[in-house]
């Protein structure tokens, strides 16, 4: 076993987690943990873009009032305007970077010269983008900006198990993180002043999914057994349009296609949406994803279609290269033909509770981007707000740290990793079987729309599961597949009371039984027993 030392402990290499780390002074000694390669995250497959108010003709409080009404009134206010009057800055910072924005074509841009697109909510043109592959560009100039940062080292192929705490002085703080190296088959220990849950998403809790596979909701779990509150679970949203095609694992069709003009029908070549909203194929993603619900139950079809055909040829391959490539592999040339689309998971609107600056209800635990509930998104998350959430956040963080650098001693010991009471594992069936069973439940019984029997349903499930994870756990050495499923079973049950305490339906959370939304909403916020926050504490809301 290794023991490091760092100023700054950052857990994933997304948006978030490199955001952090490079807004952070260059003299603090930085670790980046990530459970794959650089690349595996939800930031790498980012499609449509990032939402900023970039056109002399749109406005700050128009993107704010999208944001609120997109959000089915469930937004905190000042999440909100953070992230939207911090937009325009944050945009600069990826330009100046190095981000390869797509340039404007024609008179449908803003003032920095760049190609604006449309997506769902939106009442304006303020999508920047990269092509349909903005996630890429991204990511690549966030990597080869942090290899070139003296004081950033970075682990890839590490799987953090838990945080480590400490009680000096009475109060429990955030102390590091046990890390398991996966190359080596062991687990570190992992010390720093501070500590950045920056882990994304929990998508990967359902059957169908267009996130990567890293997204089990371990920050979520992690910062849960911590003590930290959680909030808003319930709120797991679909995203309308995933290909669908038996080669085609988590491919995404981005909805900047629906902003440039791409219609939804069905098989028989209805098309729907302007039956369910004024907005149509623009509606927020809530409506479109529960539309298309609802038409493939009705009518008892496998899909339905989108179809962008009906634009220029080269408009289409210019702006759309990747989903054109993708489709083309398998057959389709969607400057012709319709795509064959349904829903899937797709983006964790609840999350880990923080304040403004991203701090946790643990001393010196932060928690960004996915994984974190900074009341930004409300019942349903707008479209390409959520890169930006992870910069304006993710810098606010790094600024934090920095101020209170010398209030943090640098910790010197924890508890090693003990594994002389646990044996090789000797059935792995256990694993593959358990995840199978916990995804499935959670599509057919916490999907689009629920009933109370249903969640009931999944509760008893999920119970049993944790009880039969838990013992094998205990008992057993761990592996990359054990942890994630320790954690995957963890949020399931966070959505499932999550969504049985939500006695409305709104924005993501649709409920049969109670199909009215109520007059003022709150927050679902879950307060673990071992609670860090006390609920004398102002910020205490549970
Ligand atoms: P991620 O980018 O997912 O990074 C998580 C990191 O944590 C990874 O490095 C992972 O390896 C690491 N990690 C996880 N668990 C552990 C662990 N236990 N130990 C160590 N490391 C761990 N949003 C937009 O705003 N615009 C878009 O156009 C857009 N398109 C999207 C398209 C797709 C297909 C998907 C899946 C999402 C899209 N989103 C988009 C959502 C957006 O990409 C994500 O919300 C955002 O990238 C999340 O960033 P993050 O840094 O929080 O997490
Ligand atoms: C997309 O390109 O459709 C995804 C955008 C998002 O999730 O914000």
């Amino acid at each position: 076993m290794a023991v490091y030392h760092h100023d700054v402990l950052i857990i994933g290499s997304g948006a978030a987690g490199l955001t952090v780390a490079l807004n952070l002074p260059s003299d603090t000694r930085v670790a980046v943990i990530s459970k794959g390669e650089l690349t595996h995250a939800s930031t790498w497959y980012a499609q449509g873009g990032v939402a900023a108010v970039l056109d002399e003709t749109d406005s700050l409080e128009s993107h704010i009032a999208d944001t609120h009404v997109a959000g089915a009134h469930l937004c905190h206010d000042d999440a909100v305007r953070k992230t939207v009057e911090n937009g325009p800055d944050a945009i600069r910072w990826l330009i100046d970077l190095g981000v390869d924005f797509t340039r404007l074509d024609r008179g449908d841009g803003g003032e920095f010269g760049y190609h604006l697109t449309r997506e769902g909510g939106h009442s304006h043109r303020r999508i920047i983008h990269a092509a349909d592959a903005t996630g890429i560009a991204i990511s690549r100039a966030l990597i080869d900006q942090t290899l070139k940062r003296d004081n950033i080292e970075l682990f890839e192929n590490r799987v953090a198990v838990d945080l480590l705490l400490g009680n000096e002085g009475g109060d429990t703080h955030c102390l590091g993180a046990y890390i398991h190296d996966q190359e080596q088959d062991r687990t570190d220990v992992f010390l720093a002043r501070s500590v950045v849950l920056a882990t994304g998403g929990a998508s990967k809790v359902y059957l169908y999914t267009s996130n990567p596979d890293v997204a089990t909701g371990d920050g979520i779990a992690m910062a849960w057994r911590a003590g930290c509150r959680v909030a808003n679970m319930e709120f797991m949203q679909f995203h309308p349009t995933c290909l669908y095609h038996p080669k085609a694992k988590s491919f995404l069709v981005t909805e900047a296609i629906r902003g440039e003009g791409g219609r939804l029908f069905l098989p028989n070549g209805h098309r729907f949406m302007p039956e369910h909203d004024q907005r149509a194929e623009l509606a927020p993603r809530d409506v479109v994803a529960r539309a298309i619900d609802y038409e493939m139950k009705r009518f008892g079809v496998d899909c339905v279609y989108l179809d962008i055909s009906h634009r220029p040829a080269d408009f289409i391959i210019n702006h759309f290269p990747t989903v054109y490539a993708k489709c083309l592999q398998l057959g389709i040339d969607i400057t012709r033909d319709p795509m064959p689309v349904v829903p899937a998971a797709h983006y964790t609107c609840g999350g880990v509770i923080t304040d403004m600056n991203g701090q946790t209800d643990l001393p010196g635990l932060y928690a960004i981007g996915e994984t974190a509930f900074t009341g930004l998104h409300g019942a349903n998350r707008m479209a390409s707000n959520s890169l930006l959430e992870c910069f304006v956040f993710g810098k606010a963080a790094s600024e934090h740290i920095a101020r209170h650098r010398a209030d943090v001693p640098l910790p010197q010991t924890a508890p090693e990793w003990d594994e002389s009471l646990v044996t090789e594992a000797d059935e792995d069936v256990v694993i593959s079987h358990n995840w199978d069973e916990l995804r499935r439940f959670m599509w057919d019984y916490v999907g689009i729309v629920r009933t109370v029997k249903r969640l009931q349903r999944a509760k008893h499930r999920a119970d049993l599961l944790q009880s039969e994870i838990d013992e094998y756990y205990s008992n057993y050495r761990i592996s990359p597949d054990l942890l994630e499923l320790r954690n995957l079973v963890v949020i399931a049950d966070l959505i499932i009371r999550s969504a049985l305490a939500r006695k409305e339906s709104r924005g993501l959370h649709n409920m049969l039984d109670f199909p009215d939304s109520v007059d003022a909403p709150v927050d679902t916020v879950l307060v673990p027993d071992n609670a860090r926050v006390r609920s004398d504490d102002p910020r205490f809301h549970g």
